[in-house]
């Protein structure tokens, strides 16, 4: 179990590493990760390497017993690289350069650019590959931008969509080129589309692929001079749990394992973090593996204006949320609150003064109760019963063209998502995150949520999981496009029409708010945002609207096909208790109960292997849970049997081995 903390030593005198390193030996750290922005501190000079601060560092480190991750620093460049090579920096829209002074403000096609992270990557690998303590290595940081219009990236776009298409008949073709008289008769007419808002959305989302592809391309790079000589080390990158400007499957592709950086939101009042939740989730679904937590909330976070500070308990319990998802290692960012730099009140663990207080005892606290846990959790993971389909195409195509505005402005299909892992989550039962064209024979219940764009070939693996015994449920805006955008020309939901028994005649975007009518006494209901004027052609109506004009057309649906189970709801429900019904039914009709259930405010998270059940509980309210849990199970944090009956306490967390 690797714990720990993101660390600048060169932020520092150096007769102050002693110190930091004695601290975190003493609260049981065992990693630091390093470097991720001291590209000139190691290349002052261009091609002149120096790398002496930085073996004191580590070397004092290792002493300790604490092992070390490097970051390939081109997340910033040098001052002498946007002075000496303009090209390097990233052009915006209006044709002038980003100006040099904060970070990730390259062209990620700038050949000059790319040589010179190849040069680093080599210098840091071959000077670092035989360091005892150096254990692996961090592409980067946080990948995902900026976009750059360069010359450069226009020709790199035209080059790719070439090898895409193989044809301009056919770019013209899956872009629906006829429109507006956009033919285009030779690849560089090809512009790259600067608004997502009025350019083609074709070329948009070809746009967001080929940017995609430009990140992993240059991680690659990266990756491949650290295969080639740091053989024995580790590759991972920090990734931004739901920050979806980059195809994450692909970018997970070359690495060993997922990390990610966790800032929840501090709220006035203690919130449930749910959206951390799904970002585990969906971190854990990139490589369907555990992944490890590279920053995780040390402190009021903030670069202007800072947050609250976290309550006590509360950088416990924001640990150990990520550790009942999956977590395999937590490093805190940062270790000390920087006196200098646009970070100065983003807080770490120590604060300015760099005293050990109350932040770092808790860290210490979780540390030494993590490297108790550990032969508990060696190999325990989630196995869940449910997924969620989650494709980052389709939410492209939707931040495209969202279809029904949504007041937050937050993208509707991630939206949709939320609102059905939210009511699973209440209901305590876990969720993988996966791609479309994941092997779905291990759930019993998979969601298919805002599925926009549908391939037959994803359409053919849905009905074929539904035929085969399956629960599905998927709703609005599914099956709408194919996959360069075009519109089908089919009634929607087109090839899951069958299967879900419904044929979609008209569809609204909903102004107002439309009441739902239910069979029993539930509700009331209301339908608000979208509505499909579902027509049933075999399904049971589980909800319709009360309006009018709606009184022939089904908003809820659920349908019987081959031995499984089609669901479908076509509107945007307001309140959250319709979702509590929804998945309660799906829950049932999918035969999974849940082993506990929870109390409004606690998470429930299960770990397993073989021979082995961990079944975390963490209460994200500030008033004490009492809660029926199972009999016979064992409190691994307290080291006592328990009853029938379990306390939390304000952000309080239990383990309990199972049976
Ligand atoms: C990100 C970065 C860190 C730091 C924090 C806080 O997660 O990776 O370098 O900037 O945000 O702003
Ligand atoms: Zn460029």
């Amino acid at each position: 179990m690797y714990i720990g903390v993101d660390y600048y030593p060169e932020h520092w005198p150096s007769n102050r590493w002693t110190t930091d390193a004695d601290l975190m030996a003493e609260a049981g750290f065992n990693i630091a990760r390093l470097a991720e922005f001291a590209w000139v501190d190691m290349e002052p000079v261009e091609g002149e390497f120096e790398f002496g601060w930085l073996d004191e560092a580590l070397s004092i480190l290792g002493k300790r017993n604490i092992s070390a991750i490097l970051g390939t620093p081109t997340a910033v460049m040098p001052a002498w690289m946007a002075h000496q090579y303009p090209e390097t920096l990233a052009m915006q829209k209006d044709g002038t350069r980003i100006v040099w002074g904060v970070r990730k403000n390259n062209c990620f096609t700038s050949s000059v650019y790319r040589k010179r992270s190849e040069r680093i990557t080599l210098a840091m690998a071959e000077h670092f590959a035989q360091t005892p303590n150096v254990i692996g290595w961090q592409t980067d940081n946080e990948f995902g931008q900026p976009y750059c219009y360069c010359d450069e990236c226009r020709g790199g776009f035209q080059t790719w969509l070439q090898r895409k298409y193989g044809s301009l008949d056919e770019l013209n073709r899956a872009w629906g080129n006829h429109f507006w008289g956009q033919k285009v008769q030779g690849w560089d007419e090809i512009v790259i589309p600067v608004d997502d808002s009025t350019y083609n959305p074709s070329a948009c989302l070809d746009w967001r692929r080929f940017f995609s592809w430009l990140n992993v391309s240059f991680q690659r790079d990266q990756v491949n001079i650290l295969r080639k000589i740091c053989p024995t080390h580790f590759i991972t990158h920090n990734f931004m749990g739901l920050f979806k400007g980059l195809n994450y499957y692909e970018l997970a592709t070359d690495l060993d394992f997922v990390s990610w950086d966790n800032y929840p939101k501090l709220g006035v009042t203690p919130q449930i973090r749910y959206d951390a939740s799904l970002s585990a989730d969906v971190m854990r679904g990139l490589k369907g593996k555990n992944f490890w937590i590279m920053e995780q909330t040390a402190g009021a976070p903030g670069w202007a204006t800072f947050g609250r500070n976290p309550r006590p308990g509360e950088i416990r319990s924001i640990a150990y949320q990520q550790l009942a998802h999956g977590a395999d290692g937590n490093l805190w960012f940062r270790w000390r609150t920087c006196t200098a730099g646009r970070e100065q009140y983003w807080h770490g663990l120590l604060g300015h003064d760099g005293r050990p207080l109350r932040r770092y005892d808790e860290a210490a606290q979780v540390a030494h109760e993590y490297h108790r846990l550990a032969p508990e959790l060696e190999g325990t993971t989630i196995k869940a019963d449910v997924a969620i389909i989650y494709d980052y195409e389709s939410l492209w195509a939707l931040d495209i063209q969202p279809g029904y505005s949504n007041p937050e402005g937050n993208n509707v299909g991630q939206d949709a998502i939320k609102r059905y892992y939210q009511a699973l989550f209440r209901a305590g039962v876990n969720v993988d995150m996966v791609p479309p064209s994941a092997d779905l024979t291990p759930y019993k219940l998979v969601l298919a949520p805002h599925l926009y764009i549908l391939s037959d070939t994803i359409a053919e693996h849905l009905n074929a999981y539904v035929r085969a015994g399956g629960v599905l449920l998927t709703d609005c805006r599914t099956a709408v496009k194919d996959e360069t955008s075009l519109c089908y020309d089919r009634t929607l939901p087109g090839k899951l029409s069958e299967m879900l028994g419904i044929s979609i005649e008209e569809y609204e975007a909903v102004i107002g708010e439309y009441p739902l009518t239910m069979s029993g006494d539930l509700g009331p209901f209301t339908a608000t945002h979208y509505a499909d004027w579902v027509h049933t052609t075999g399904a049971d109506v589980l909800a319709s609207y009360a309006s009018w004009h709606l009184a022939d057309y089904a908003a809820v649906t659920r349908h019987r096909f081959g031995k499984g189970w089609g669901w479908y709801v076509g509107t945007v429900v307001k309140e959250t208790k319709f979702y509590d019904w929804l998945a309660a039914g799906l829950l049932n009709q999918a035969s999974i109960s849940p082993i506990v259930t929870p109390p409004a405010g606690v998470e429930v998270s299960l770990r397993e292997r073989q021979d082995q059940k961990l079944l975390f509980l963490l209460n994200h309210t500030e008033q004490p849970q009492d809660m029926v849990i199972p009999e016979g199970c064992y409190d691994l944090l307290k080291d006592i049997m328990c009853g029938d009956r379990l306390h939390l306490d304000r952000y309080g967390v239990a383990i309990l081995k199972v049976g």
